[in-house]
């Protein structure tokens, strides 16, 4: 059992394979954290803590005059609200009475088989490991408010999941100003906080500071996990690097608002608090009533790389739903920057035709098919195909695409409304705009108002409607600008604070029931890119287009950031034209693929105007994407270059379940004149194997990872190597 609860020193203690997280029931009935990390061999971790008085920290008054027993330095599992610990906090309120302090002490638990689901949320569930849930209730006896705290532990996979529930347990409504999902204490070291900030175009830049005294807040409030923070953190030793030292993941499972918040206080303690975030939210609860939040997924590992299997592994077995969770991803070819808005179906046809003769699989028609879509102004709301641009239909054209061998995908952004649009001019109250207030635009379109019920269901039936016409094996979810003037004009006032927590309640079951009534079709999400790249999403669509930005050197970061917390097959990578559309540089179609094979992989360009020399290169890539997708896919990631090394080469390496093959890459991204070679260390490869190195010269694991590897010089723009390390013995 995975879970254990002591008796005697009313002591939790979870146990995964390599990690142990330990919490107890004190004396006053608080329940106090008291460990996260690497196995220690001793059951009892509450030894390290010692209390004595703090001086201008004050004291529950059940301890009178014990001065050494203070909520304000305290390591606690969720904490209390107004009553004396000044630090960032698990849980705000404002209650009937007008009170607005809450502090919540044990009152019963439970330990069940299995993994526990989020009602309205998304969760990891259990795909036949060994899981179990522990379920702690805590209660505030004063104003009648009860909290649930559920963790999930995933025994083999090194996960904790974590979440919490808030009950009105009492007769008078009650408003939740914030409802986090997790508090994770540090009581002692010294820590980095590992980010991933970004823009469009540039998301998930990685970027690693050491924690100060205070408050650091990464959020997004812009109505989406945002391009800005990624709902992801590290916190990782001082002195972690890739292959050692303590890392803890917080990947919080939610694509709405979220805030995290990291406080070192004044004792050097640590606290990362992480949930919806509080800002305008205010959730009335009456009597009985509970609020569900959305799910974190923690974890420990011995270095970052350790850190990184942990995500790759749950979001691959445990997140991604349906059929194409372990199937063949078909590579594509998108037609937005070969075409952008202006398609009409001979020019889809001849990049589609082009396509299959090189070998790829399935074609996909972006933005610009719909009525009155020939820039980005018009047109969103109404779904209905441009007959003038697609002279047989919509049907017409996926006929002919079918009749050229490829399978058909359609782009959608279901969630935005044009105000030049049929359903705008029919429903204008369906889209989101604060009364007597000329919204913000943004792409000249405006947000339907998800939370309404018959915006779900014409959604709902629109996209049926489109699924059961047409024969769509893919669908390309767009969502493309923040949410502003947050207001739904069919609920009370009061209730105003709900608008954006009830919009992704709605998006999420609008998912879930599309991708239940159609399971063999692949959704990837895609937010202007990247900016809603998070694990609510990935519960839905199994691949997210990653950036709008294709320029294989700016990807080098932009999914060296990804990789830290979400696993290739997650990643939507393309190869597109040369010079690139975002940054005019020009690069090798082989850089270009190399670098989108480490994600979902597909194509991006009109193939119609390439060298026969680049078409005969790319014939190759799928060729070798097809039988490297297992290894990248479902292999091991190992990031070879340091970040600070950035700015000459990046290396990455994967390998294979079985460690029988690896793929080593590497890309120049700053060629340098009589540079010394590039060396890298191989890793993750079996000591005693016999590898053959790209065919050039064969040698043990052992010394491929002692001795490493010296690349052969590159030289010219951005060269690019993939090697084969194959077990030969
Ligand atoms: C933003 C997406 O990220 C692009 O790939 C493309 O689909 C455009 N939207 C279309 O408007």
């Amino acid at each position: 059992m995975s879970i254990r609860y002591v008796e005697g020193t009313k002591q939790f203690i979870l146990e995964t394979a390599e990690t142990c997280y330990q919490m107890k029931v004190d004396g006053m009935g608080y329940l106090q954290h008291l460990y996260y990390g690497g196995k220690t061999g001793q059951s009892d971790m509450s030894y390290p803590f010692r209390t004595y008085d703090h001086g201008f920290s004050g004291n529950p008054y059940d301890m009178r005059n014990n001065r050494d027993y203070s909520l304000d330095s305290m390591a606690q599992e969720f904490t209390s609200f107004g009553v004396g610990d000044y630090r960032i906090t698990s849980f705000r309120a404002s209650f009937a009475d007008g009170s607005r302090c809450a502090e919540f002490r044990y009152v019963s638990h439970e330990i069940i088989e299995g993994k526990y689901e989020i009602p309205g949320l998304p969760s990891a569930y259990d795909n036949g490991e060994t899981v179990h849930t522990l379920i702690i209730t805590l209660k505030d006896f004063a104003v009648n408010a009860e909290v649930k705290l559920y963790y999930g532990v995933f025994e083999e996979l090194d996960i904790i999941t974590r979440a919490a529930a808030i009950i009105n347990a009492g007769t008078e409504p009650m408003w939740l100003r914030k409802a986090s999902s997790m508090c994770l204490e540090l009581p002692f070291g010294k820590w980095d906080m590992l980010h991933f900030h970004g823009r469009h175009c540039m998301e998930r830049q990685p970027e690693r500071v050491p924690l100060f005294h205070g408050v650091h807040t990464l959020s997004s409030g812009r109505g989406m996990s945002s391009h800005q923070h990624n709902p992801f953190v590290i916190i990782c030793d001082r002195d972690a690097n890739e292959d050692e030292g303590t890392c803890y993941g917080l990947m919080l499972m939610y694509s709405g608002n979220h805030k995290t918040e990291i406080e070192r206080d004044q004792f050097d303690n640590v606290r990362v608090i992480t949930g919806i975030n509080d800002d305008r939210f205010r959730w009335e609860l009456t009597s009985g009533d509970t609020f569900y939040t959305p799910e974190v997924i923690l974890s420990c590992a011995n270095g970052l790389t350790q850190l990184s299997h942990h995500y790759h592994r749950v979001i691959r077995n445990n997140v991604v739903r349906g059929d194409y969770k372990l199937k063949h991803r078909p590579v594509l070819i998108n037609n937005w920057e070969a075409t952008y808005f202006d398609i009409t179906e001979e020019k889809v046809l001849s990049i589609a035709k082009k396509a299959k003769e090189l070998g790829v699989e399935m074609f996909v028609l972006d933005d610009g098919w719909f009525k009155n879509r020939n820039d980005d102004n018009a047109g969103l709301g109404d779904w209905i195909p441009d007959t003038e641009k697609l002279p047989d239909g919509l049907d017409g054209l996926i006929e002919k695409i079918n009749g050229l061998g490829l399978l058909f995908g359609l782009w959608i952004e279901p969630e935005m409304v044009s105000e030049d649009s049929d359903l705008y001019r029919a429903h204008p109250d369906w889209a989101m705009t604060a009364p007597n207030r000329a919204p913000m635009m943004a792409r000249n379109q405006l947000v339907l108002d998800l939370s309404r019920k018959e915006v779900h269901d014409y959604l709902f039936d629109t996209i049926s409607n489109l699924l059961e016409t047409y024969r769509i094996n893919y669908i390309k979810w767009d969502f493309n600008r923040p949410i502003s003037d947050v207001f739904s004009h069919s609920i009370p006032s009061s209730r105003q604070g709900e608008v954006q927590h009830r919009y992704y309640l709605s998006l999420y079951r609008l998912y879930d029931r599309l991708t239940r009534k159609f399971p063999n079709v692949l959704f990837e999400g895609c937010a202007g890119g990247g900016g809603r790249f998070d694990a609510g999403m990935l519960a839905y669509s199994p691949q997210i287009w990653c950036s709008d930005n294709t320029d294989p050197i700016s990807r080098l970061t932009i999914q060296y950031g990804t990789s830290f917390g979400y696993p290739a097959c997650t990643v939507g990578a393309h190869v597109s034209a040369s010079p690139n559309h975002q940054t005019g540089r020009k690069t090798p179609v082989h850089t270009r693929g190399v670098v989108a094979m480490s994600g979902t992989f597909g194509y991006e360009l009109d193939l119609t105007k390439l060298s026969d020399e680049d078409c005969a290169e790319i014939k190759e890539q799928i060729k070798r994407f097809k039988e490297l997708e297992p290894i990248i896919h479902d292999g091991k990631l190992y990031r070879l270059s340091k970040m600070r090394d950035t700015s000459h080469y990046m290396a990455w390496q994967y390998v294979s379940a079985d460690q029988s093959r690896a793929v080593l890459n590497i890309v120049v991204t700053n060629p340098l004149a009589n540079s010394a070679p590039v060396h890298v260390k191989l890793k993750g490869l079996l000591p005693e194997a016999v590898y053959s190195v790209d065919g050039e010269f064969e040698c043990r694991g052992a010394a491929l990872m002692s001795g490493g590897y010296t690349f052969k010089r590159l030289t010219g723009d951005y060269p690019a190597k993939q090697l084969d390390i194959i077990r030969i013995k």
